[in-house]
């Protein structure tokens, strides 16, 4: 068959290396695509955010399933457009994706469907968030409504910058439209987990937990960035929680979606704040997370076209997943500078030697590859150097052999990724 994958960041690297297994799949076409995805895959320079360019193409060259990486494809309605045209896909439709697309909506569809999350309240009126902020002091959480690539959440530790932080978004509008309305959150202490699933809208199947770094310094300092790091399995989901999840979370998200009449199907994402053993809710993804895509999906085993075409047609309940029980580690490599401003077009050595270690994967972002096969720097975060071992202090050590055979002139990444998880466990 032939499969068109959207989107060119590490995460669909690793949804096309994946794919590029599957005995069922023929041919890979990837929109826009990247300098490591075009090693196995047909890049195609179509944008991620140009439904029609995806619709012809898709149309126009019999392509049997699309898989969609980013969420701002799927919150402008490609799933609906495509199957109106009768084209096989997988991902929510524009309704269900409001679940990222949208934090009032999706906080007010937890709040009425007793889904554990932060108290928060919604103004579309600066004064009156202002005025709210006052009432309840710091710290909290100022967060734009619409999507704004990750950087609209604002966690304030003084009141003061809780006002500048409505500013930004209200006055400044610096995330542009996504900002008309703001959400003011209880501020949420604990660790963080990322909790990821397949489901049809029934059924519920989900991937090993996985916890991203998303600071950019080591000991999470810093700002956030997309994720400078992920590690599968997190020890924070222990056995209890991973049932307490699935059962206070992501069973009734998908039940109270259905009752809403915005049926869900695709890959559900929850970003969790777990604290004394209970889990909240933080954000909710309608994707694969980028990097957990990374080490999530070098421990699947199954045919990943068998699970996608089972989550289109409603049989999810039919799959196992296989989950190898090893531990994998992604570190990001990013151009330094990232996530402020940074430089692009330095050339990228090592990427030979690294290709010839044994499980690991290097998976790249933004890079591109030039007319002289040589591989450059494009965009902030560049490489996801991910591996497999018995368990994540020897996974850990052999990401980090590789990541030091590759460089390029300001590459920055941070040597600490994992380790949070190690010194849980000798806790
Ligand atoms: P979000 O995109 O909503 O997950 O927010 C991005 C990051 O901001 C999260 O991964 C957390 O690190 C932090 N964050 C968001 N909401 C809260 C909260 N209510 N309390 C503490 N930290 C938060
Ligand atoms: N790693 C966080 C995300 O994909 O949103």
């Amino acid at each position: 068959m032939k499969v068109l994958v959207v989107g060119s960041g590490g995460r669909e690297h690793a949804l096309v290396w994946k794919l590029a297994q599957s005995p069922k799949v023929d041919e890979i076409f990837c929109a826009p695509g990247n300098g490591g995805i075009a090693g196995l895959a047909h890049c195609v320079p179509v944008s991620a955010e140009d439904m029609t360019g995806l619709l012809d193409f898709a149309a126009n060259n019999d392509i049997d399933l699309t898989l969609v990486g980013p969420e701002v494809s799927l919150a402008l309605g490609i799933v609906d457009l495509f199957e109106e045209a009768g084209l096989r896909i997988f991902g929510p439709g524009k309704a269900a994706a409001a679940l990222e697309g949208s934090k009032v909506f999706m906080k007010n569809l937890l709040a009425k469907y007793d889904i554990p999350s932060a108290h928060y309240a919604t103004f579309t009126d600066r004064d009156q968030a202002l005025a709210y902020v006052n009432k309840i002091g710091a710290p909290l959480v100022v967060k734009a409504d619409g999507l704004a690539a990750g950087k609209g959440v604002l966690v304030c530790r003084e009141v003061a910058e809780a006002r500048e932080a409505v500013d930004l978004v209200m006055t400044e509008r610096a995330f542009g439209d996504a900002g008309n309305e703001v959400i003011i959150e209880e501020f949420l202490p604990g660790e963080e987990a990322s909790f990821i699933a397949f489901t049809d809208g029934t059924t519920v199947l989900p991937l090993p937990t996985s916890q991203d770094h998303k600071a950019v310094y080591e000991g999470d300092t810093g700002p956030n960035t997309g994720g400078m790091g992920a590690y599968s399995p997190a020890p924070v989901v222990t056995d209890e929680l991973h049932e307490q999840v699935m059962e206070k979370v992501m069973l009734p998200t998908i039940r109270a979606l259905a009752a809403e009449g915005r049926p869900y199907r695709g890959m559900l994402y929850a970003g969790l704040m777990i604290r004394d053993g209970v889990a909240k809710v933080l954000e909710f993804n309608c994707r694969f997370g980028d990097p957990e895509a990374q080490p999530l999906l070098m421990r699947l085993n199954n045919d990943l076209i068998d699970v996608a075409e089972a989550v289109i047609d409603g049989r999810l309940d039919t799959i196992s997943l296989d989950i190898d029980p090893r531990s994998t580690v992604c570190v990001v490599m990013a151009s330094g500078g990232y996530p402020g401003s940074y430089t692009k077009g330095h050339v990228i050595t090592g990427l030979d030697k690294a290709a010839a270690q044994e499980d690991v994967v290097v998976f790249h972002a933004g890079t591109a590859e030039q007319e002289d096969g040589s591989i450059i720097n494009t965009g902030g975060r560049v490489l996801g150097v991910t591996a497999i071992d018995e368990n994540l202090q020897e996974a850990i050590a052999k990401a980090y052999a590789v990541v030091d055979m590759i460089h390029w002139q300001d590459c920055y990444f941070r040597r600490d990724i994992g380790q949070k998880a190690l010194r849980r466990k000798h806790t």
